[in-house]
């Protein structure tokens, strides 16, 4: 289980070897996988990561955080399902769309990726500059267009309540291990800059989705810091981001990854070492 990757090739290929080294078959990122496929280097960076896992022999799954666009991926893959339902983006890549449910190895698994973007109004602005710089250009002659909105800022980059409700009444049985990428509201990590009042509604939906399938554990990423917290009866692991996205002092690369056993369940033994 990884947090964000941003996109950032060398330290996938890092947790890649991480992940072959501690013999897993799956690598799992939790959100701001990098999915920008509307990208040259978005596009390269897919298929790096595809054939250096191939490589390793692990296949990578994610969930969309807010930096991915999840809009494209249900646009190219949302019919290419391989049998547990996860959308085939490469061989060695499968997306987890919000509320998708599966097992492993006995582990009832869900995801439900989304949060709000910190940094919101600067994408926009950055948006409307590139905007501005096509415009300037096609008034010089330029026939090239540009598409500027929705490259750096995605509209669907959190739940809404309606689509929260909606999935929540098609399915409301209880998983092992729920895996999204915002933090859910009660979970009180000591380092935190995602804790704006905008933030809050989408860690509401993501408590009350904690609260309805009543996990044992949830895995995040998003607010690129390693704690660990107890909400009810769930454990609440939440883990650190690549390097360059990571702002603690006291930042290791381990932070930002950790090895799940399977199966995960009370009959194995009830919260077995997750190291
Ligand atoms: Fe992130
Ligand atoms: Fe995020």
């Amino acid at each position: 289980m990884t947090g964000d990757l941003h996109g950032n090739t060398t330290h996938a290929v890092d947790l890649l070897r991480v992940a072959q080294r501690q013999e897993c078959a799956k690598m799992f990122v939790l959100g701001d996988f990098g999915a920008w496929e509307h990208t040259a280097d978005g596009r390269r960076y897919f298929d790096v990561v595809d054939r250096v896992a191939r490589k390793h022999r692990v296949r990578v799954y994610f969930l969309d955080g807010n930096h991915d666009k999840s809009s494209l991926l249900r646009e190219r893959y949302g019919t290419d399902l391989d049998d547990e339902g996860f959308l085939v983006c490469r061989n060695h890549i499968r997306y987890a769309p919000r509320g998708h449910r599966w097992v492993w190895e006995g582990t009832r698994f869900a995801a439900f990726g989304g949060a709000y973007s910190v940094d919101k109004a600067w994408r926009l602005a950055a948006e409307a500059l590139r905007a501005r710089k096509a415009e300037r250009r096609s008034q010089f002659g330029s026939r090239r267009e540009r598409q500027t909105e929705g490259t750096l800022w995605f509209p669907e980059e959190q739940m809404t309540d309606a689509e929260c409700d909606e999935l929540l009444a098609a399915d409301s049985s209880s998983v092992d291990v729920l895996l999204t990428h915002d933090k859910p509201r009660a979970a009180a990590p000591e380092w935190n800059r995602k804790d704006l009042p905008e933030c809050l509604p989408n860690q509401d939906r993501i408590q009350r989705i904690t609260d309805t399938l009543r996990p044992r554990l949830l895995l995040h990423g998003h607010l690129h810091f390693r704690y660990t917290d107890q909400v009810g009866a769930t454990r609440v692991e939440g883990l650190g981001a690549d390097p360059e996205a990571s702002h603690p002092q006291d930042y290791a690369s381990t932070d930002s990854w950790l090895v799940l056993p399977l199966p995960y369940l009370p009959e194995v033994g009830a919260d077995r070492e997750i190291a």
